[in-house]
């Protein structure tokens, strides 16, 4: 048998299907991000949105099906990456155990990011499920004033907050990690590889902080709308 032959290509195509729906869901949250804080513009602009999503200005109607077509499609990519990804998780206590000495001995920043990056999938990956079945089951429970009842009545906020730090951090570590992975942001000398890649980590830590002040802002003034004297008075029957 030669050589080429008994090459198992399977690892690198996993490697690759990992990398590109991790792309596609950190593209997903950035838009997600940035649409549902359209709340901090108005209570207006909010509807706006979610009509968009629902197609009314391209079928004349709401189809609050399509927002349930994507949830599920979300979710089912999700679980494609998250199954990928559990290969590289430490499988026993013993693995964990080196990977700790590991970490330590090294003091290296991008493998405690890797940890980093394990423990919030881990977290997300539940809590993600939640809010998507949410999503799927009841997709017309969504615009400024149904969104604020799910945050305040159903208590859906201490969710949101643990969620959004986790999908926050995660995505960008994700970023930043397959960046150096498929060298996108090397320098041309050897001698400068270390400055380039302290430039990257801080654009890392600089988007993340910027979506989780944007995300914490939104879910504040849902938390707000929900609490109002307004939703009260009944101001949410209209739009
Ligand atoms: C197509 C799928 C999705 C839809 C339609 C959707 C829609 C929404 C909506 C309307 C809200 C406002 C609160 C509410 O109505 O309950 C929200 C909040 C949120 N969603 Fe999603 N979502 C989707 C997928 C995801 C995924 C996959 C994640 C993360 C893995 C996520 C993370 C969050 C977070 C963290 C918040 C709170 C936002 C904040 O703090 O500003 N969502 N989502």
């Amino acid at each position: 048998m030669s050589e080429k032959r008994r090459i198992n290509k399977m690892p690198a195509r996993l490697d690759f299907l990992q990398s590109l729906t991790g792309v596609i869901l950190a593209l997903f949250i950035s838009g997600h991000i940035l649409f549902e804080s359209s709340i901090l513009i108005s209570k207006d602009a909010m509807y706006t949105m979610t009509l968009f999503f629902e197609g009314y200005f391209f079928f004349g109607e709401k189809h609050p099906s399509i927002i349930s077509f994507l949830a599920s499609s979300v979710l089912i990519i999700i679980i494609i990456h998250a199954a990928i990804a559990l290969r590289k998780f430490p499988s026993s206590y013993a693995q964990y155990k080196i990977f700790r000495r590991h970490m330590k001995s090294l003091n290296h920043h991008d493998t405690s990011l890797w940890a980093v990056q394990v423990i919030t999938g881990f977290f997300m990956f539940f809590l993600a499920s939640i809010h998507l079945y949410t999503m799927i089951t009841m997709p017309s429970s969504i615009g400024p004033y149904a969104s604020s009842e799910r945050i305040i009545s159903e208590v859906m906020w201490p969710l949101y907050f643990l969620l959004l730090f986790a999908v926050v951090i995660h995505a960008g570590i994700g970023i930043y990690r397959l960046i150096l992975k498929w060298g996108l942001f090397e320098a041309s000398k050897q001698k400068y590889m270390k400055q380039r890649r302290t430039l990257l980590r801080t654009i890392m830590y600089f988007v993340i902080t910027i979506y989780l002040v944007i995300g914490v802002a939104s879910l504040i003034r849902y938390m707000n709308i929900g609490l109002s004297d307004d939703f009260e008075k009944g101001e949410r029957y209209h739009p």
